[in-house]
């Protein structure tokens, strides 16, 4: 069996104990040479520490990196006899940000460090938004310096409660909570004898059992093209490291930008000829067919297809001291390819504190922001929630060649007139032969007539959360303004065009596809779409939102105690779920994902279905979907 690989990051400012912690890991896992464990031991007893002064090795290795200015991360490297670990550094306490985005693409595990002194901070919050906008599966929060705090139960409870609650807004799949000492050793390795209190893993032993791969894309197989090998006339490979998914040879190909095809002859290593490789590895590919390839240029299987835009709509971190300008050109490296580009549209920043959206002219260190990207040619990309490979970039400063941003895809950005052009886009493979039919009325056109324009809202919840009662009440009282509606619901569509479906995770998404493609249709047509249905997972709400232009979809949570679910069970259904006579059921046995920043939550168990209904017209009248009533 080969031995499982971990890469993880860490976040936290110098003062934090970052380097402390590293090193530490380092020391106690016995990772290091000879000298450099004597060279510390011996500047500790010169400084007539008590201890060794772990923060000295980080930083004397930091020096020698200082000097190689253009790697802007450093990986070091340590085992055990259960796993091997790559921690990605970075030097400077400002640079968090770089720190957990460099890299961020093959990370499973971030940990962030709090001072157990100072508590929680606005930049604790950041990194752990930061790591879920990543999508890094499994977050550790250190709560570090218990030796300072006389390792006081209390005080770490406190941190954990009040990270817990900020948390409950984010869509993190798996947060650990450790109190450690990483300068007195407690709980990163060892387990401590001052906090019997404690008694879960220590930090070393959640690193060496947590779950790992089960984030990363199998299906999509992308290649991008680091450089093309001839090293005589008989032979013609290209090497790269697969980005997700697999390729085995006599497997049909798709070369991008140019669209050429062949089919896979060899996927070699240096060692032998595969049957098969996965993500991750380094190969070299032969093709059956003499065609024009060259670095930046991606191969993918035939029929998976990346999607293909210069119109970008990507949620970026930007990381220079130097503001964004607005007027700036910069250069796009995603894979291997790089395209020049400039941000188009800087749509809002987020308040990491309160999680809120704010409007803002420019994005400085450390920002979060949504942007539009404008490429001159186009990009193949796969969202970041699908594939965080091929859906991540970075923005480079010409004049400088400094990393400004890291940037994670969330789709095209689609406008009106898209949709009325038709769609050349697709997530799935189509037949070449079928063309959009726009139809010959615009979108605008059929706005005109009907008067308000169209848009859909999206109802997610639990099952007898209430989404369908709302929609029914707000569809009466649209009809009675003259709205032209389309009414979705899950349990309707999956007596008809559904059918054929059922509750695992891949039928939900098949379901939500295709309803999403139906609203998308009634929005064309200028309609006001509900749909309500479950959609429990985030990335097939994603998909949806995918298809409409910006400011037309509207995500509403219909929010309720599971509790209170259990209890209204209008169809019976968490009965039998709970007696195990229906399987997959959500809540009980599968999972629900809370939207992340849907654009409206509404609490059925605290508010009306009127005072509800009165809140989403409010939202359409002030959004521009329906006039203000007169
Ligand atoms: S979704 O998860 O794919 O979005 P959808 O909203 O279409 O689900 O359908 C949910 C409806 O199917 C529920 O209101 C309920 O009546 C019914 N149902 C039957 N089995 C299940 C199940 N295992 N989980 C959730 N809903 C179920």
């Amino acid at each position: 069996m080969t031995i499982e690989l971990l890469r993880f990051s860490t976040a936290g400012s110098v003062d934090d104990g970052k380097s402390t912690l590293i090193g530490r890991l380092l020391y106690d896992t016995k990772s290091l040479f000879e000298d450099q464990i004597e060279a510390v031991e011996r500047a500790s007893a010169r400084r007539g520490d008590e201890y060794v002064d772990l923060a000295l090795l980080t930083d004397g290795l930091k020096a020698e990196r200082e000097q190689k200015i253009t790697i802007d991360v450093a990986y070091r490297y340590f085992a055990t006899p259960k796993r091997k670990f790559i921690i990605a550094d970075t030097p400077g306490h400002i640079q968090y940000t770089r720190n957990m985005v460099t890299g961020a693409s093959t990370a499973e595990l971030a940990i962030v460090l709090i001072d157990a002194r100072n508590g929680v901070l606005t930049q604790s919050k950041r990194h752990g938004f930061l790591a879920t906008l990543l999508r890094i599966p499994h977050l550790v929060i250190a709560v570090n310096k218990m030796d300072l705090v006389d390792y006081n139960e209390e005080i770490y409870n406190r941190i954990v409660q009040e990270y817990t609650e900020f948390a409950a807004k984010l869509e993190a799949q798996d947060i650990t909570y450790i109190p450690i000492s990483a300068l007195m050793g407690d709980n990163v390795v060892e387990k401590s004898v001052q906090m019997p209190w404690y008694d879960g893993p220590t930090l070393l032993h959640h690193l060496e059992y947590v779950n790992v791969g089960a984030s990363n894309n199998h299906v999509d197989f992308r290649y991008p093209v680091q450089y093309v090998l001839r090293p005589n006339q008989n032979f013609r490979g290209f090497a790269g490291q697969i980005a997700s998914g697999r390729i085995r040879p006599k497997e049909e190909i798709v070369v991008f930008p140019s669209g050429l095809e062949s089919t896979i002859k060899t996927v070699v290593t240096a060692e032998s000829n595969l049957n098969e490789a996965i993500a991750g590895d380094s190969v070299v590919l032969t093709l059956e067919d003499e065609i024009d390839i060259s670095r930046g240029d991606m191969i993918v299987r035939k029929g998976n297809l990346p999607q293909k835009s210069n119109e970008i709509d990507a949620t970026i971190c930007w990381m220079s001291e130097t503001p964004f300008n607005a007027n700036g050109m910069y250069w796009v490296q995603h894979t291997t390819r790089t395209v020049r580009a400039f941000i188009s549209k800087l749509n809002y920043k987020i308040d990491v504190d309160t999680m809120h959206r704010e409007d803002t002219k420019t994005l400085q260190l450390n920002d979060i922001g949504r942007v539009q990207l404008t490429t001159t040619e186009p990009l193949f990309y796969d969202r970041y929630a699908l594939n965080r490979a091929t859906g991540s970039f970075i923005l480079i400063d010409p004049t400088t060649n400094n990393t400004v941003a890291a940037g994670m895809i969330r789709g095209r950005s689609l406008q009106v007139s898209d949709l009325t052009e038709g769609d050349a886009e697709t997530a799935r493979p189509k037949s070449t032969n079928v063309v959009w039919e726009a139809g010959s009325l615009m979108m605008e056109k059929r706005e005109q007539l009907k008067g308000h324009k169209g848009a859909i809202l999206w109802f997610t919840g639990l099952s007898g959360s209430g989404k369908s009662t709302i929609a029914n009440k707000l569809e009466e009282k649209l009809y009675a303004e003259n709205v032209h509606t389309l009414f979705l619901d899950g349990d309707n569509m999956r007596h008809g065009l559904n059918g054929d479906l059922g509750f695992s995770a891949a039928d939900r998404q098949e379901n939500i596809r295709r309803v999403a493609e139906v609203a998308k249709l009634g929005l064309t047509h200028g309609n006001v779409v509900l749909c309500s249905f479950i959609s429990p997972y985030a990335r097939d709400r994603a998909f949806a939102r995918s298809l409409a232009p910006d400011g037309r979809f509207f995500e509403i949570f219909v929010k309720v105690d599971i509790e209170v679910a259990k209890r209204r069970d209008p169809k019976g259904l968490y009965a039998k779920a709970l007696s195990g006579e229906i399987k997959e059921f959500t809540g009980i046995s599968a999972p629900y994902e809370e939207p992340h920043q849907p654009e409206l939550v509404v609490e059925t168990d605290i508010d009306s279905v009127d005072a509800i209904v009165e809140k989403i017209v409010g939202m359409l009248q002030s959004q521009g979907i329906i006039s203000p009533k007169s």
